[in-house]
């Protein structure tokens, strides 16, 4: 077993919440997960929460007019008060459930995009952004004949907004980027990228898969048009994700996929979309994940977000303290106090795939690769790097035993 140690928040009993956490690996390896960043854990709260609706409430949602369908929509339509309450929605019809932050960030390029962008205009993002928020606007771009721009960081690795300014014009139809970037943990100001898109009548989307699991999110504060964001980064199942749009934006948009659920009215002669948040919920939802997500909600709300997101900051500090003593090694991004909890880093004349496969060996998990930012990783020139994230149920102990460990691994490579 792991020792723990308390820092504000108390770990020890967080730990106690999260079984896949209390195993040794590779014989007698205790495991150390460091990969919340692409997927967190889950407590037994939301287990158990999924396993009910299976086992006692499950049916199909808003269709039957019978016990079990009414008991599972009311928990489906709970779980939207839950997320809806949490960012600070005005209004729960604004929270539609997607399958994942990827399959949100496309609603919005398909849906709001295909109806408002034309030849000629340009839609801006940040050069560290993760591929789902790339992609879907290169996409775009290519159906309408725009231009998708980059803007760069400063030396700090933090987004260069005076550069962002300058590439932003009357031309500039959408803003789009990551609240906190998955690969450096820069910690970009939203709000002030909401009004540069405002400034010239563009829409700012944002991106919070990164930032929603780990801070306070108030999406009224932010002002921004959309946002999206993922359940399994916020303890909630995987498959379950959230687009929270302006509710006046979301009336005028087309609905994006059709099926069952999202129409009014159907003849042969055409349909009537129905009302939001149905409109963007064609066809049977994932029920049990948004279940499941609002019991991680609730057990982040518990917990308290803002403990939370302290814990995970003074253990990047103590991650970046150490790390950066080691020699050759470069991280990646803002100074310790200035950045969310996670930690990307390459080392001289080792490659990060093979740290990662030695640290495996250790019981201990992060990331090696491009973590889905390919133009981020070009920028800075590497192929790939590795990647430590925290979350709250990580340790200081899991945090100077993977310091340790990765120094001695990175000896034996040389
Ligand atoms: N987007 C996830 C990551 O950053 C998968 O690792």
């Amino acid at each position: 077993m792991n020792n723990v140690n308390a820092t504000e928040m108390d770990v020890k009993t967080v730990r106690k919440d999260f079984p896949i956490l209390n195993q040794t690996i590779h014989r007698d390896r205790d495991l150390i997960y460091l990969d919340s960043g692409a997927s967190s854990q889950r407590p037994t709260a939301v287990i158990q929460a999924m396993d009910d609706c299976y086992r006692q409430t499950y049916a199909n949602v808003h269709r039957g007019i019978h016990y079990l369908s009414e008991q599972a929509s009311w928990q489906y339509e709970q779980a939207r008060r839950s997320v809806s309450k949490f960012i600070n929605a005005g209004d729960e019809v604004e929270v539609v459930f997607t399958s994942g932050t990827t399959a949100a960030l496309n609603l919005v390029a398909r849906s709001w995009g295909d109806e408002n962008i034309s030849a000629g205009d340009e839609i801006v993002l940040t050069i560290f952004e993760h591929h789902s928020n790339i992609v879907p606007w290169q996409q775009l771009a290519d159906r309408k004949g725009a231009a998708v721009r980059f803007a760069p960081i400063d030396s700090q690795g933090q987004l260069d907004f005076a550069a962002m300014k300058a590439m932003v014009s009357e031309k500039t139809k959408i803003i789009a980027v990551a609240a906190v970037s998955n690969v450096l943990g820069t910690i970009v100001p939203v709000k002030e990228v909401v009004k540069l898109a405002h400034s010239v009548g563009a829409i700012a989307v944002v991106d919070a898969a990164q930032s929603v699991p780990h801070e306070k999110t108030d999406v009224q504060q932010w002002n921004a048009d959309f946002v999206a964001f993922s359940g399994h980064k916020m303890l909630g199942p995987s498959g379950i994700g959230v687009l929270w749009g302006k509710r006046d934006l979301l009336e005028a948009m087309p609905p994006f996929l059709g099926g069952g659920s999202m129409i009014n009215d159907c003849t042969v002669a055409g349909f009537t979309p129905g009302e939001l948040p149905a409109k963007f919920e064609a066809g049977t939802p994932p029920i049990v994940e948004a279940i499941g997500l609002g019991a991680a909600v609730a057990y982040l709300e518990n917990h308290g977000i803002e403990a939370i997101g302290q814990h995970e900051k003074e253990l990047v500090r103590l991650a970046y303290g150490r790390l950066e003593k080691i020699d050759g090694l470069t991280i990646a991004g803002p100074p310790a106090d200035q950045r969310s909890g996670l930690v990307s880093f390459v080392i001289d004349g080792v490659s990060a795939q093979d740290i990662a496969v030695l640290l495996d060996q250790k019981g201990i998990a992060i990331r090696a690769g491009h973590h889905c930012a390919m133009p981020l990783h070009e920028s800075l020139g590497f192929n790939s790097s590795c990647r430590a994230s925290f979350y709250l149920y990580n340790t200081v102990q899991e945090v100077e035993s993977f310091v340790d460990v990765l120094d001695h691994v990175v000896s034996r490579l040389r």
